[in-house]
């Protein structure tokens, strides 16, 4: 969809306007210019309980008079709480009315409105993140005919000032751009696993590479590869299954060669059966969804490229199937990882672990500035937090402010929680450095001790997204996240 910001408020000719009522029928004040121009429509409307004013509540006028083809009011809820999720919510509504109209443009006055704690740039972005959300499709393997795309092309949003509309502009380029990692990472986690092997993820990879040719470098590594690399945590998790495991690489450059890169590390398990501690039935099509950190890697890749950011990045992405089989990793076996640390694998269904150690170690050779790795690694975590924040742990109180403060901006929230050394304690064996698994209590937190251990001496920052990387129930899929929080994050990287 095509987004712009404008300034004009009446006159502007459009296939549609989306204008906003407040609670106990308070106009709006583009809806005061449209009630004026349509002889006091909006007015009589409300007064014969028509339109309530509830937050996303819609009501579509057709052959409305004046600049505008159609009108559709929306509910913005009470005027003093309209911040951003309200904007969001409202914008969201009323474009999904008006896709079901023949609009093609359709301009929004709604980001004229005084919404709490945030500015024109972030109504911008928000805007784009609506639009994309509208407008995205799972790619589905139905053999029926696809339904016919809505007419809707383009979407202008009305602000105040020219300030504010060179403002809300580069949000929505900006918004433009981080949607369109979002998608490339929600499709990567929607495809069934039997399409979405750890060779799919590397050839996504290669394809980024290739579209951004001068800035963007992958490098691809087979089994043979990363055992050379004495990657035997990792290797363990692949042990039981017959596709091929891969290590991906990726570097952005787009400052100076000697600036040093943050590093991303995205789990890329494609589907976690538990293997020989094997899960179970209930739901556990939903761990295709496993590789969601790898996805959000590659979305912030892209997403960044396409921007063309002032920074350097290193992605790594460890990718591999946790299958139970003959070959599998069994309860008691010990590994050692990269890292000369030898692990007691008790549970073989905390895999997410045993490949990020190894990508972690690696990642060492590029010294970067800051190592975020992204996973779904506890269903611990969805206990503690369910799925409005991802979980974060890190060993640096700036690098953990600033991932929070950029979560909050992009309306991508992530919770600070403890990694203390106490808890390390519940990784303790008898037999190697440590055990893969620390009980129950505190799981998502023994899982974060865990990777820190291979982390001393870096700035680390973990996010565990095992509760906000997709929905499950009517509207199962893969939601984007937290490539929002991330850009926020790259994009007021200094
Ligand atoms: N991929 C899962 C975590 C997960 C589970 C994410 C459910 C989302 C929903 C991970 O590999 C896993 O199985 N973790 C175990 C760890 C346990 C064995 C210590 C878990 O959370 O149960
Ligand atoms: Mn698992
Ligand atoms: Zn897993």
């Amino acid at each position: 969809m095509e987004l712009h910001a404008i300034t004009a408020t009446s006159r502007h000719r459009t296939d549609c306007a989306i204008v906003g009522v407040y609670e106990k029928g308070l106009l709006s004040s583009a809806a005061v210019a449209f009630d004026r121009e349509s002889g006091k429509q909006l007015s009589r409307l409300i007064k014969q309980g028509d339109v309530s004013g509830k937050l996303g509540d819609t009501l579509l006028l057709t052959e409305a008079k004046g600049s505008a083809a159609r009108i559709v009011l929306v509910g913005l809820g009470s005027k003093d709480k309209f911040g951003r999720k309200q904007y969001r919510k409202a914008l969201q509504a009323a474009l999904s009315t008006v896709k079901k109209t023949g609009s093609v443009h359709a301009t929004s006055f709604l980001s004229e409105e005084t919404i709490a704690a945030t500015n024109a740039y972030y109504v911008g972005r928000t805007t784009a993140e609506v639009a994309a959300q509208i407008t995205y499709r799972i790619p589905d393997l139905k053999s029926s005919k696809k339904p016919t795309p809505p007419p809707l092309k383009k979407l202008s949003i009305a602000v105040l000032g020219t300030t504010e509309r060179s403002q809300a502009e580069k949000g929505l380029q900006h918004g433009i751009g981080i949607t369109g990692g979002m998608s490339l990472t929600r499709d990567l986690g929607n495809l069934p696993p039997n399409i979405c092997t750890p060779t799919h993820l590397a050839n996504t990879a290669k394809e980024l590479a290739k579209a951004h040719r001068s800035a963007l470098k992958v490098r691809v590594m087979d089994q043979a590869e990363i055992r050379k690399l004495k990657m035997g945590s990792f290797l363990s998790v692949t042990a039981g299954s017959d596709q091929p495991p891969r290590l991906i690489v990726l570097e952005y450059h787009g400052s100076r060669s000697n600036t040093p890169p943050i590093a991303l590390v995205g789990k890329g398990i494609t589907f976690d059966t538990g293997g020989i501690s094997i899960k179970p039935a209930a739901a556990m099509d939903e761990m295709k969804y496993d590789m969601c950190g790898a996805a959000t890697v590659l979305g912030v890749f892209k997403a960044a490229a396409s921007l063309k950011l002032p920074i350097n990045l290193v992605g790594v992405i460890p990718t591999c199937e946790n299958m139970p089989s003959g070959s599998a990793t069994k309860p008691g076996d010990i590994v050692k990882s990269m890292s000369g640390q030898t692990i007691e694998v008790l549970n073989t269904d905390a895999e997410g672990r045993l490949i990020l150690c190894d990508a972690l170690t690696y990642v060492r050779r590029y010294s970067p500035k800051a190592v975020i790795d992204i996973a779904t690694l506890t269903g611990a975590c969805v206990i503690a937090l369910g799925n409005q924040y991802s979980g974060l742990f890190s060993n640096d109180d700036d690098l953990s402010s600033a991932l929070v403060n950029a979560g909050k901006r992009a309306g991508d929230g992530a919770w600070p929680m403890p990694v203390d050394e106490e808890y390390a304690d519940q990784l303790k064996s008898n037999f190697a450095d440590m055990a893969n698994v620390g009980g129950r209590e505190a799981g998502a937190i023994t899982a974060a001790c865990f990777l820190a251990k291979f982390v001393q001496g870096m700035k680390w920052a973990h996010l565990d997204i095992a509760g906000t990387a997709w929905l499950s129930g009517a509207n199962k899929g893969g939601t984007g996240r937290p490539v929002p929080l991330l850009m926020d994050y790259l994009i007021n990287h200094k």
